[in-house]
């Protein structure tokens, strides 16, 4: 099965949730639709949706209630994006200029305000209690992630428990609801619940790993961000962790000075890049990746093959060897 067929699969489902986030960003305030359609047209992977529609395809729920709340999903995602571009000073996001540069952080913050509005008004009319619970509590915790990790930044010292648990917040989460909504919808008990969010924390672990990597050897074009933002930010990644306790500390001290300073030139950019490449940080990510994607489809690996158990363990290898 190629990634291709999944997407051709879920189109027609995937065009309803398209005219649910155009319907949410609609208000009479012009500058509101105008920043939401910027970022939400400008081409995003739709992948926390795709995730929603296979899981409730998994279990055998065929409701209309799936089309909203994968909108809500993907409105809670838009909005941490335009608020986490503010947070990280990013000039371009889905290869456009991030919507921070063109209207500016206040414009940026408030359009996200928004959509997290919308997301919740969302929620509601799914009239399902389990389904806001969920929802909110991840939405919570993804801002607990984007703090913790603020509270982080510049520091050097971070361990690869740190960045995991940072990870679990700010990323996995919502992957794990999209994939927990599947069989909450259907009504499965909470061992498929329970399931269902195991496999998305891995897979969105899986996920920010390569995004982590990428960050240091992606392409722009493809990547649609700014190649080394992670270290002009002081963001210590997977990479760079393993990279700095594993090299003579010479060469590791100068790193960690030019990371702690938050103010990395593109010379100091290249220079920790090169680290990197030279001691193994980038492989020892991947590798970590590649045990957590095995971990997920070991997860799933009992459930009677279907078109939609066979599209998770696709959509898995893809999330690790993505170049976008
Ligand atoms: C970007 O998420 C933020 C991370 C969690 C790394 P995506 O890579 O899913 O963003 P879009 O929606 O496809 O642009
Ligand atoms: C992704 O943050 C997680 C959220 C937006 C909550 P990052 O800062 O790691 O992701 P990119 O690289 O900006 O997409
Ligand atoms: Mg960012
Ligand atoms: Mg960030």
């Amino acid at each position: 099965m190629q990634l291709q067929e999944i997407i051709n699969a879920y189109e027609k489902d995937l065009a309803v949730v398209e005219s649910f986030l155009e319907q949410g960003r609609e208000s009479y305030v012009d500058l509101i639709p105008e920043i939401s359609r910027h970022i939400i047209m400008s081409g995003g992977k739709r992948i926390r949706p795709l995730l929603i529609m296979i899981s409730a395809d998994l279990f055998g729920y065929h409701g209309e209630n799936r089309y909203p709340l994968a909108a809500a999903i993907e409105f809670i995602h838009t909005a941490s994006l335009l608020h986490d571009d503010v947070i990280d000073h990013a000039s371009m996001r889905r290869g456009k200029a991030a919507a921070n540069q063109l209207w500016g952080n206040a414009a940026s913050v408030l359009v996200g305000d928004y959509l997290y509005a919308m997301a919740f008004k969302f929620l509601t009319a799914s009239n399902n209690q389990a389904v806001q619970e969920l929802v909110s509590v991840a939405t919570a915790t993804m801002v607990e992630g984007e703090t913790l990790q603020l509270i982080k930044s510049g520091d050097v010292n971070i361990t690869e428990e740190d960045y995991l648990s940072i990870v679990e917040k700010k990323t996995a989460i919502l992957m794990a609801t999209a994939c927990a909504l599947g069989p909450v919808l259907a009504g499965e008990p909470s061992s498929s619940v329970d399931m269902m969010t195991d496999f998305g924390m891995k897979l969105g672990i899986t996920f920010q790993l390569t995004d982590d990597t990428l960050d240091y050897v992606g392409v722009e074009e493809d990547f649609g961000k700014t190649i080394g933002m992670d270290v002009r930010e002081g963001k210590m990644t997977l990479p760079l962790i393993w990279s700095l306790q594993n090299s003579p500390s010479s060469r590791a001290d100068r790193i960690r000075r030019i990371v702690a300073a938050k103010s990395a030139d593109d010379g100091d950019v290249e220079e920790v890049a090169g680290f990197i490449r030279d001691t193994g940080g980038i492989e020892y990510a991947l590798e970590k990746a590649g045990s957590f994607v095995a971990e997920a489809k070991e997860l799933i690996a009992d459930i009677p093959p279907s078109f939609p158990r066979d599209a998770m363990v696709v959509l898995s290898d893809h999330v690790l060897s993505r170049t976008i």
